[in-house]
C-alpha cells in the first residue's frame, strides 16, 4: 500500500477502506510511516472528515495498536467517566468518591493537563505522597478492595493514538470530530471499562465550541462504543466558565474536598450528580437517574464520598489527613485580586484563556518536560450574570511569583467580559446523547 494514493484519496474527499485505515494506523503505531506523511493525511482528515464507518474502523484499529487492560477479575460493572476536558473541570474528584460510595467500581485510568485544560492526574499529586503510577495487578485489587481507583496508564495503551495525538497538537489538527472520537474511545475501549459515561464540554473552554459540533461529537463517540458492544452515553454540558471555582491543582482539590465536606456546592457538584446518576445507572446500583441522584446525594449528606476519597488517597499512598485539614495542600504564598474596570454584568468568559492564564502562573505545562506547581492557580469570584462594581474582585491569583501578576490581572480583565445588560445565563447541561436518541434541553 502506498501512503501518497492514501492521502490523494483522501484529499480528494473520498472514504478510506478498512485496509487502507488499519495501513496507516499500524503505521503510526510502530512509527514506519513518516511523520510527515501522517501529518498530511490527518490534515486531509481534518478538513473533509470521515464517515461513520471510516471512524469506527480507525478507532479499533487504534484501540488494538497495543495492550488492553482486563479488568474482569473485579465483581461487577466496571463503569468510567471521560471528559474531553474543561477547565475548573474537577467531576472527576467528586463523582469518583460518590459513586463508590453508593457501590460502583470505578478503575479510571485518567490523563495529564493538555493545552488550557486540566488534568486528574497533575491534580491527584498535589497531594503530598499521592502517587498516580501502580501495576495493573495492584490497580485492579485497589478497585476490588474500595471501589475505585484513579491512575495514570498502566501498559501501553493506544499507540497509535500517542503517535497521531502528539502530532495533531502541533499541526493544527486536534480540532476535528472523527479525530477526538476515535482518540477518546480507543482509549477508553483499551482501558477495560464495561460502561463508559462521557462529559462533552461546549463552549468558550471546549474543544467543541458550538453546540451542534459538540452533540455532533458526542454522537460520533456513543455511535462507536454503541458497535462495539459498550453501553455508553454522553452528556453536553457547559464549559461557557470555568465549571468549578477554583482552577489549578492543589486548589481543584480543595474545592472537591469542600464539596464532599458539604461546605460548598455549585455546577460543579450539580454536573458531578448528573453524571455519577448516569454512572450508577450504567452499573445496574440506580433504577434511574433520579434514584442515582438522590443516592449520589446521600452518599455525600453522609460523609461517605469524603470517606471513599480519604480511603483512595490512602490507598495511592498519599497523606489523606487532606481531608480533614486542607493545611496539609500545599499553599502559594501570594494572592492578588482582579478588579473589575468598571460596573456592569459579566456577560462572557474567554474560559480558553483564563486557562492559560492558570497555565502560565504555573499550573499547567507548556512542553511535556515542565515542571507544574501545585500550589498556583485561581479562584473565581464572579459567575456569568454577576453584578459587580468597578473594583469588585472578578477573580484571585494564587501565586508564587509575584512579578507575573501584572500581565495575568490584564489578561483576565480582557478575558471576562462586562456588559450594562443583564446576560441570558446558559444551562448547565445541552443535550444527552444515548443509543436511544438525542434529547437537547434547548
Ligand atoms: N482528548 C483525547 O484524548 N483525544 C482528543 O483527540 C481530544 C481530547
Ligand atoms: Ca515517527
Amino acid at each position: 500500500m502506498n501512503m501518497v494514493d492514501i492521502i490523494l484519496k483522501k484529499k480528494a474527499g473520498q472514504p478510506l477502506t478498512k485496509e487502507e485505515i488499519s495501513f496507516f494506523a499500524r503505521g503510526a503505531a510502530d512509527g514506519s510511516i513518516p511523520d510527515y506523511q501522517l501529518s498530511a493525511l490527518l490534515m486531509a482528515i481534518s478538513l473533509k472528515g470521515m464517515t461513520a464507518e471510516e471512524t469506527a474502523s480507525l478507532t479499533m484499529d487504534m484501540m488494538h495498536s497495543g495492550g488492553v487492560v482486563d479488568l474482569s477479575a473485579i465483581d461487577g460493572v466496571c463503569v468510567d467517566k471521560h471528559s474531553t476536558g474543561g477547565v475548573g473541570d474537577t467531576t472527576t474528584l467528586v463523582l469518583v468518591p460518590l459513586a463508590a460510595a453508593c457501590g460502583a467500581k470505578v478503575a479510571k485510568l485518567s490523563g495529564r493537563g493538555l493545552g488550557h485544560t486540566g488534568g486528574t492526574l497533575d491534580k491527584l499529586e498535589s497531594i503530598p505522597g499521592c502517587s498516580v503510577e501502580e501495576s495493573e495487578e495492584a490497580f485492579i485489587e485497589q478497585v476490588q478492595k474500595i471501589g475505585c481507583a484513579v491512575i495514570g496508564q498502566t501498559k501501553d495503551l493506544c499507540p497509535a493514538d500517542k503517535a497521531l495525538y502528539a502530532l495533531r497538537d502541533v499541526t493544527g489538527t486536534v480540532n476535528s470530530i472523527p479525530l477526538i472520537a476515535s482518540s477518546i474511545v480507543s482509549k477508553k475501549l483499551a482501558s477495560g471499562a464495561g460502561a463508559i459515561v462521557l462529559d462533552v464540554k461546549t463552549g468558550s473552554g471546549a474543544l467543541m465550541q458550538t453546540l451542534d459540533e459538540s452533540i455532533a461529537l458526542a454522537k460520533a463517540m456513543v455511535d462507536i462504543g454503541t458497535q462495539a458492544g459498550k453501553p455508553i452515553l454522553a452528556l453536553v454540558t457547559g464549559m461557557d466558565q470555568p465549571l468549578g471555582t477554583h482552577v489549578g491543582n492543589a486548589l481543584e482539590v480543595k474545592e472537591a474536598i469542600d464539596i464532599l465536606s458539604g461546605r460548598t456546592g455549585g455546577d460543579l457538584l450539580a454536573v458531578s450528580l448528573e453524571l455519577g446518576s448516569r454512572m450508577l445507572v450504567a452499573a445496574g446500583i440506580a433504577c434511574d437517574v433520579e434514584d442515582g441522584k438522590k443516592r449520589m446525594r446521600e452518599a455525600l449528606e453522609s460523609g461517605a464520598g469524603l470517606r471513599k476519597l480519604r480511603e483512595m488517597i490512602a490507598a495511592q499512598g498519599g497523606d489523606a489527613r487532606v481531608c480533614d485539614d486542607l493545611a496539609y495542600l500545599p499553599h502559594a504564598a501570594y494572592k492578588i485580586a482582579v478588579p473589575s474596570v468598571k460596573d456592569g454584568y459579566v456577560s462572557h468568559m474567554n474560559t480558553t484563556d483564563i486557562g492559560y492564564i492558570a497555565q502560565d502562573l504555573g499550573a499547567g505545562r507548556k512542553t511535556k518536560a515542565d515542571a507544574i506547581d501545585p500550589a498556583v492557580g485561581l479562584v473565581m469570584d464572579v459567575r456569568l450574570g454577576a453584578k459587580v462594581k468597578k473594583g469588585d474582585s472578578l477573580a484571585t491569583l494564587y501565586i508564587n511569583k509575584p512579578e507575573l501578576a501584572q500581565s495575568a490581572i490584564a489578561r483576565m480583565q480582557e478575558a471576562i467580559s462586562i456588559s450594562d445588560e443583564k446576560p441570558e445565563l446558559p444551562p448547565l447541561v445541552y443535550a444527552s446523547v444515548s443509543p436511544e436518541g438525542i434529547i437537547r434541553s434547548i
